[in-house]
This record gives structure tokens, sequence and C-alpha cells, in this order.
């Protein structure tokens, strides 16, 4: 996001997401990476739960720096697994991560998700991890995915919905954040209650056996802070920087406050599927 008049813009076509305009790079990759990997188990059973298998042609459609992309090609090593996003950081990263690895893996290359290079009816299984969120059109990705799965290929799409992020107890702070957040999105264009619509979405693209259900995630599973730091703290990152700022102050008070009360943070995950016919 270039900081224009106290608010921050994303880049072409980026929508609300811009990895390199992260003031903290490192500290926004290392999230994202944590991020993939702390609830992978339960991100598995829901991927083999709708369908995903072994000798098909797999797109992670946004795959950030690729460790969810990688991950898919451990669980079903016998298919080829593509990982696209647009943006060049990430992408290296991925790259690099993945070289690392030693043995077979993904293919990654550049590509937006609202005009992708690639022919109609080339995959059987598209999967989109916290992409749509940050979309203004929604709904040409949804054409774009329709367009490129095979007739009974399946997508899946995962997102959240701010409705079901909760503190208990309740801390002001934190709600105040999250809202600001929230709003902070919508002015972008994304959408922090994307979620609930996934499934409407997937409809009116004519997908079938449409179906939408919420995984709680929450951090009694991997700690406070670190379900903190993940979900919450970098979207102060996000805001317009006079916001940013009141909020970085808020930070010290925040933690006390969640740490004194023993507070449970927990975030339901939508997650949606159809198939293409
Ligand atoms: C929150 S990150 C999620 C990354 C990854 N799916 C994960 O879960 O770790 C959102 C990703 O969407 C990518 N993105 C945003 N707009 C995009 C577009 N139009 N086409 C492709 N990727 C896009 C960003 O570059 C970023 O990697």
């Amino acid at each position: 996001m270039s900081k224009i008049q106290g608010q921050r813009v994303c880049g072409p076509n980026l929508g609300t997401y811009s990895f390199d305009e992260f003031d903290e790079k490192k500290q926004e990759l290392a999230r994202l990476k944590e991020q993939a990997t702390s609830f992978w188990e339960q991100e598995k059973a829901v991927l083999v739960a709708h369908g995903i298998q072994e000798c098909c042609n797999i797109l992670d459609l946004a795959c950030g720096p690729g460790v969810v992309t990688r991950k898919i090609k451990s669980l079903v090593p016998d298919s080829h697994v593509t990982g696209v996003d647009l943006n060049e950081s990430l992408l290296q990263v991925a790259i690099n991560d993945s070289q690392q690895d030693g043995c077979e893996t993904p293919t990654f290359r550049k590509a937006d998700c609202t005009n992708l290079p690639f022919e109609a009816s080339s995959f059987d299984f598209v999967y989109a991890r916290f992409l749509f969120q940050h979309l203004s059109t929604p709904v040409t990705a949804v054409a774009e995915i329709k367009r490129v799965l095979k007739p009974g290929g399946r997508v899946l799409i995962v997102d959240v919905d701010d409705r079901d992020l909760d503190v208990t107890p309740a801390c002001s702070s934190f709600e105040q954040l999250t809202r600001a957040a929230g709003v902070f999105q919508t002015e972008g264009g994304g959408n922090r209650h994307v979620g609930r619509t996934l499934d409407g979405l997937l409809k009116s693209h004519h997908f079938a056996n449409v179906n939408r259900q919420v995984e709680v995630m929450s951090s009694e599973q991997i700690g406070l802070e670190s379900f903190f730091r993940m979900t919450t703290q970098f979207k102060i990152e996000q805001l317009p920087e006079d916001l940013a700022a009141e909020m970085r102050e808020l930070l010290p008070e925040m933690r006390r406050q969640l740490a004194s009360v023993n507070a449970t943070i927990s975030a339901g995950i939508h997650v949606a599927s159809g198939l293409a016919c």
C-alpha cells in the first residue's frame, strides 16, 4: 500500500493485500508462514473431505509464499500442483523454499486471479485461501475459476467473516482494532465479511453441490500470543498511518487486558465448495 494522504493504496489488481507495502515484511512473511502451518492438520482434513486427491491437476490460487501449495504437493505427490500469485516477492519466496525441499515440487508462476493464463477446463481442483476478502470484484475471480475448472472439477474457497471473530471475555480495544481494520478494508474494496457470501457467489455462477461450513480455530490450540499475532496484530500495518499509530499505542494495554483475563480468541473460517458442471 503506498501511503497517499494518510491512506494506504495497494498496487494494480492486488485488492486490499500488497505484501510489498508492509513496513515489516519479514514479520509479515513469518506471519503468513505461521498461519499456513499452525492449523495444517485441520486444513488437510478439510481439503480431503472436499475431494482433493491423487493424479489431479490442482491450482492454488493466490498462493502467497507457497507454504500450503507445497503441503498440498506432499499430501498428493502424484498430482500436478500449480501455485499462482500476482506478487513477485512472495512468488520468489515460494520458488526458493520449494527448491530447498529437494523433491517433487509444485510449479509456481505469476498470474492475476481475474485473468488466468490457463486454457479452459485445465484443472480438477482449485483452492483459494484468504484471497476473496481482498477482491473488489470477486465475481470476476469466480468466473475465472469456473472457466479453468474441468466439468466435474471442484472449487474450495476458504475465507474470513469478522462476525465469527470472537474474544471472550470481551476486550474493547481488540474490538476497536477489528472494527477499524474492517472499515478500512471495505473502503479499499475488500470485505472482511466475505465468508457468508461465498456459497451465494458459487451458486450465482452455476456451480453444483454448493455447500458452506464454518471451521473454528482458536487460541486454545496454539496459545493466545501466537493467535493474536496471526489474526489481529498485523492488521495495524494495513491501516492509514494516523490510525495505525493510534492502534500501536493501544497494543500493550490490549495484550495486558487479554492476558490478565486469560482470554480466548476464536475465528470461524468459512469454507465453501462447489462442482463445476
Ligand atoms: C492474505 S494473502 C494469502 C496467501 C495464501 N493464500 C495463504 O493463505 O498463505 C493474499 C494473497 O492474495 C494475493 N493476491 C491479491 N490479489 C491478487 C490477484 N488479483 N491475483 C492473484 N493473487 C492476488 C496476494 O499477493 C497475496 O499473496
